[in-house]
């Protein structure tokens, strides 16, 4: 029995603190936190694995716990040896079955992670027929209470679609050792196979369902019954997400007098290095010469100054203004450590959610930047100049950082940092323009208690006011996938001057490409 799943009984339903009894659906509706599943549908190529992760991401970055669940990977693992698209042949009575395990697995898995503590899970699957939503909408929906929404997207491009094979496709564990083009050819026999049986979500039919169709990427949406604030959320993103090749460029403002003096917060204008780095940046933006690029800035002096020489239109936004330090504005961390040892004790602890008396937390920076996020998902070419704690959240989010290490991201001064949307992720370069500058990057220490002395709390951050060893002085930088495997590195003007291609086969390592060159 292939869909054996819908019967099994819902041993797992009693664990979720919201679903400790049976609900009535009305009932379940109307409470906010309860768990979602988000069902993708849609042909091989469409996309659906992309959305998936972007979506992981930005859900994960705003506190929403997500875990995406990838039924291709479910089938990797039961059939080690992919060989052709007969696999997926809808008549192929003995690979579907092995197909709708692998579904039936995952779903479990899904429900399971949700009755723990999950919030949001995202289950990727192809699901393009009306049997396999009905099963995960009655599984998800009336054995365990969850919502349900269904994510189904539609491109009839041929260009796109064969943008996506190769882009993606072909690095696929599936065409491991495959010539290219054989790889090409059978991909697209097997989105062939798929639309023998493929059955877009039928707004009679399945009227009863929460979902969104994408069209051609964004050209046009249908909405239907959206249920609840995560929905909406999910809807709102989906619609302000492209794929048009661009470049965010995120950089500090140049050094202030504030810096210099290692004081914290504050609005202070820029040093002699501050200002030098202004012009340096200046001159590698016109480098570049990026088309149709906009400049964000905060609304704080040193922002605006260091963008003042660009030649290009900008914006300052409240919300890029530097984390509000509340009674610790003005003061040196030594000097934080020696009147407020315990507040500092407290944010040591756990720097993303403390939150400084009268002042911020890192969990509130995030908040306040959603909106910023929103819309450079919605721009194109972009450089944003800000400050040390919001750049961190900035690239939180584009790097998929976690509460714990997000607020630890070195973000030097005098560097620009280059982030260029690609398959699953984004790659990250990072360009030090040789000017120096203070460090003001302190690692957490050690000792985190209360009782720890001033000094001790300070760890191996400088106390004086004048940092005696110049920084920066890399001339190249190196960037790693998360396997290992070094992909580029750049000089001094950002100029590729090495690639070494990655020996790994998964699509998704590409995802995520982190500095690992200490600036120190
Ligand atoms: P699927 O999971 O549907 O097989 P993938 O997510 O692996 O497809 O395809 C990734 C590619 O899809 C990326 O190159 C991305 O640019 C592209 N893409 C993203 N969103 C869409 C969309 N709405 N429609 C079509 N292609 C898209
Ligand atoms: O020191 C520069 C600065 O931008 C301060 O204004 C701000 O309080 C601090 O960095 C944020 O960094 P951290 O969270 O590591 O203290
Ligand atoms: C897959 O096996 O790669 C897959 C997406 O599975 P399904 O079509 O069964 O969802």
């Amino acid at each position: 029995d292939i869909y054996a799943w819908r019967k099994r009984p819902s041993y797992t339903y009693q664990r979720h603190p919201l679903l400790s009894r049976r609900i009535s659906q009305a009932c379940r509706d109307r409470l906010v936190r309860t768990p979602t599943v988000i069902a993708m549908c849609g042909l091989p190529a469409r996309g659906k694995t992309y959305i998936s992760k972007k979506l992981a991401r930005y859900l994960q970055w705003i506190g929403i716990k997500t875990k995406v669940f990838n039924v291709g990977e479910y089938r990797r693992v039961a059939v080690k040896f992919y060989a052709d698209k007969d696999f997926f042949d809808p008549d192929n009575a003995e690979a579907l079955a092995v197909r709708n395990q692998c579904a039936q697995q995952a779903l479990e898995d899904m429900c399971s992670y949700l009755s723990d503590d999950g919030e949001v899970a995202i289950f990727d699957a192809t699901n393009t027929t009306r049997e396999r939503r009905r099963c995960i909408y009655e599984y998800c929906s009336q054995t365990f209470c969850f919502r349900v929404f269904f994510v189904e997207s539609i491109c009839d491009s041929s260009d796109i679609v064969n943008l996506n094979i190769r882009e993606v496709k072909l690095k696929s564990p599936d065409y491991k050792d495959v010539p290219q083009e054989e790889a090409v050819t059978d991909f697209l026999s097997r989105i062939q196979q798929y639309e023998k049986r493929y059955e877009t979500i039928d707004d009679t039919t399945e009227r009863n369902y929460s979902f969104i169709k994408i069209f051609n990427c964004g050209e046009r949406f249908l909405v239907h019954k959206i249920g609840g604030h995560i929905q909406s959320r999910v809807v709102y993103f989906l619609m302000n997400i492209h794929i048009l090749p661009r470049t965010i460029y995120l950089t500090r403002h140049g050094e202030s007098t504030l810096n210099q003096d290692l004081r914290i917060g504050g609005d202070s204008s820029l040093s002699a290095n501050g200002k030098l780095y202004g012009e340096a940046l200046a001159q590698y933006m016109e480098n570049e010469s990026i088309p149709d690029l906009i400049v964000w800035t905060s609304q704080m002096q040193r922002t605006i100054q260091t963008a003042a020489k660009i030649n290009a239109p900008k914006e300052q936004w409240k919300a890029l203004n530097e984390i509000n330090a509340g009674i610790c504005e003005g003061l040196t961390y030594m000097e934080i450590a020696e009147r407020f040892p315990d507040e500092l004790a407290a944010r040591d602890q756990s720097k993303f959610y403390y939150r400084y008396p009268g002042g911020e937390s890192y969990q509130d920076l995030v908040a306040r930047l959603e909106p910023v996020i929103m819309e450079l998902e919605r721009a194109e070419n972009v450089l944003v100049v800000c400050h040390q704690a919001v750049a961190r959240c900035i690239l939180g989010y584009f790097l998929n950082k976690d509460a714990d290490d997000l607020p630890y991201t070195k973000v030097p001064l005098h560097t620009v940092i280059k982030l260029t949307p690609m398959a699953y992720g984004c790659l990250m370069e990072c360009i030090p323009l040789h000017i120096n500058a203070v460090n003001t990057h302190r690692r957490k220490p050690k000792n985190c208690r209360p009782d720890r002395t001033a000094h001790e709390a300070l760890n191996d951050f400088l106390v004086t006011p004048l940092d005696p060893k110049p920084v920066l002085r890399t001339k190249s930088e190196i960037f790693y996938n998360s396997d290992g495997t070094r992909i580029k590195t750049t000089d001094v003007d950002g100029n590729r001057i090495q690639r070494n291609d990655s020996t790994s086969t998964d699509p998704g390592l590409n995802n995520i490409c982190s500095l690992v060159h200490d600036l120190q």
